[in-house]
């Protein structure tokens, strides 16, 4: 195993009600890398990922972070690794911008509160709200709060992230924001899986887009490659459709 593997998926299956939604999904993830998940709603996107930190429990396959596979007995502290970044937030209504931040540092990390509130600092200023630290999630736009899902991640020092159509619940005019923000974490090297229909995003900063549907892996490749012409007539037809309504 190459020492900068930092996630391994390896045919994961998952079935509801007797129905397959993931059907031998795999795909590997080495350190600074950033791959966008794309494709059709219902294809198993958001399962996938719920899977790779046991949200959703997967039926089989193995999942390993950095050589170590995610299994039951491990999950807390594998979900410590794993960042999630979710499409509608999820931020405590009740705790201010910094206390989000702060909250796992100390509850999960077991970080030394003064330290953990220098850190949480540190990642408001990173996404750009260095000044909001004190106000409560509603106080803010969907884009800030968004950011501030970003930065409560970031705050756990994380092996890789996770973001779930992290700006599909947003205003188009807050959108940028928060995909400035990614790219700027895909430039620092940042190991991320992202689902996404931001074409933008995926051309600038992808080193591999993967197109699902019907719970497998349908097409993947460069952005280079994908954009110029996918090789399979469904990644072309929704390539198509998101260039005209995304
Ligand atoms: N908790 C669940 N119970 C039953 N079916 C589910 C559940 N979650 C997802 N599904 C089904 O699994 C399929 C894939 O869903 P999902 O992973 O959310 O797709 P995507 O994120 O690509 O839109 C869909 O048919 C969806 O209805
Ligand atoms: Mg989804």
């Amino acid at each position: 195993m190459a020492d900068d593997l930092i996630l391994d998926v390896q045919d994961v299956k998952k079935s509801y009600n007797g129905l397959e939604v993931l059907k031998g999904i795999g795909f590997s993830l080495r350190k600074g890398e950033t791959k966008v998940l794309i494709g059709p709603s219902g294809s198993g996107k958001s399962t996938l990922l719920r899977c790779i930190n046991h949200l959703t429990h997967p039926d089989a396959g193995k999942i390993t972070l950095k050589g170590e596979e995610v299994v039951d007995s491990n999950i807390d502290a594998m979900r410590a690794r794993i960042g999630f970044v979710f499409q509608d937030f999820n931020l405590f209504s009740h705790l201010t911008v910094l206390d989000n931040v702060r909250i796992c540092q100390v509850k999960v990390n077991g970080i030394d509160p003064a330290t953990a509130t220098t850190r949480s600092h540190q990642e408001l200023e990173r996404v750009g709200l260095a000044d909001k630290a004190e106000a409560y999630p509603a106080e803010l736009s969907g884009g800030q709060q968004q950011r501030v899902s970003i930065a409560r991640a970031l705050a756990m020092d994380p092996d890789v992230l996770l973001f779930d159509e992290p700006t599909s619940a947003l205003d188009p005019e807050l959108t940028g924001e928060v995909v400035r923000v990614m790219q700027q974490l895909a430039s620092e090297g940042m190991t991320m899986v992202v689902v996404t229909h931001e074409m933008s995003f995926a051309r600038q900063a992808a080193d591999e887009i993967i197109f699902m549907e019907h719970g497998y892996i349908v097409e993947q490749g460069s952005p280079d490659a994908l954009f110029s012409g996918a090789t399979n007539e469904r990644t072309r037809a929704f390539l198509n459709v998101i260039a005209e309504h995304g």
